[in-house]
């Protein structure tokens, strides 16, 4: 189960920073892989600062998140309608008033994504588009660092540049068995190229070179990055 007070005090510094976890290249990687999926009324689910929503063109975007200091700096970014929620209340929208929902870098938050999935699929219109942008829990490397942040955990380290503890990177199967009810229109493994060393953290320097060194694996094991587009059944 989801620890949501650790989420909103861990993402409620970083709103200040306007924070993204992707960089600007693989933004727009995602976007020319999603933008011909995003159509009509579009919710962006955990949107944070909604970065990804205001790179998109299109006008009809309500976003979501448990933060509040990230709805507050959405909301100063962009015209688009923002709102506190969390996606785990299955009263939050009613059903089908979505054509499209972008879950961006958020299911991998939550180590049980049975409810969250179930209200995605309710608030998506029939036909409609759910895409989720994860990392890729097949992928060797992310499968090591968690194992590294776990062991951290247990010996009381901090496990600041791992982000929370509810973080769960989970395989393509998870994701596809919870959503096998739906078509799945595009999967895309992603990233080893893409990857900067910005960060001055050790540990996420030495992941970042990790990927890099992995590219030469089979996508599926290699890349960092996963990208599914469903068509809502
Ligand atoms: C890694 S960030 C991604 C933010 C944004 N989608 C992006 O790509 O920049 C994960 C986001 O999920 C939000 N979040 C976590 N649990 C949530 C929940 N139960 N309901 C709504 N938002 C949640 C966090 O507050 C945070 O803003």
């Amino acid at each position: 189960m989801q620890n949501k007070n650790e989420e909103v005090a861990f993402f409620t510094p970083l709103a200040d920073e306007d924070y993204a976890p992707l960089s600007d290249d693989l933004h727009d990687f995602v976007i020319s892989i999603i933008g011909p999926h995003v159509r009509g009324k579009i919710l962006e689910a955990g949107c944070g600062t909604g970065v990804l929503g205001r790179k998109l063109s299109t006008a009809d975007i309500t976003g979501v998140d448990i933060c509040p200091s990230m709805i507050r700096t959405a909301s100063l970014r962009s015209k688009h309608k923002y709102i506190v929620g969390d996606l785990e209340d299955k009263n939050l929208f009613p059903a089908g008033s979505f054509d499209t929902i972008i879950c961006p870098w958020v299911l991998h938050h939550f180590p049980d994504i049975d409810t969250v999935a179930q209200n995605l699929k309710t608030w998506c219109k029939p036909g409609g588009h759910i895409i989720l942008v994860e990392p890729n829990g097949d992928c060797l490397v992310n499968r090591l660092s968690k194992l590294v942040r776990d062991v951290m955990l247990l010996t009381g380290k901090s496990i600041a540049s791992y982000g929370t503890s509810n973080e769960t990177d989970h395989k393509c199967s998870v994701y596809l068995s919870h959503f096998s009810d739906c078509d799945a229109i595009c999967i895309e493994r992603y990233g080893s190229d893409m990857h900067e060393a910005k960060s001055r953290d050790r540990l996420v320097q030495a992941k970042q070179m990790l990927y890099g060194a992995a590219k030469w694996l089979p996508q599926k094991f290699g890349e960092p990055g996963l990208i599914i587009i469903f068509r809502n059944g």
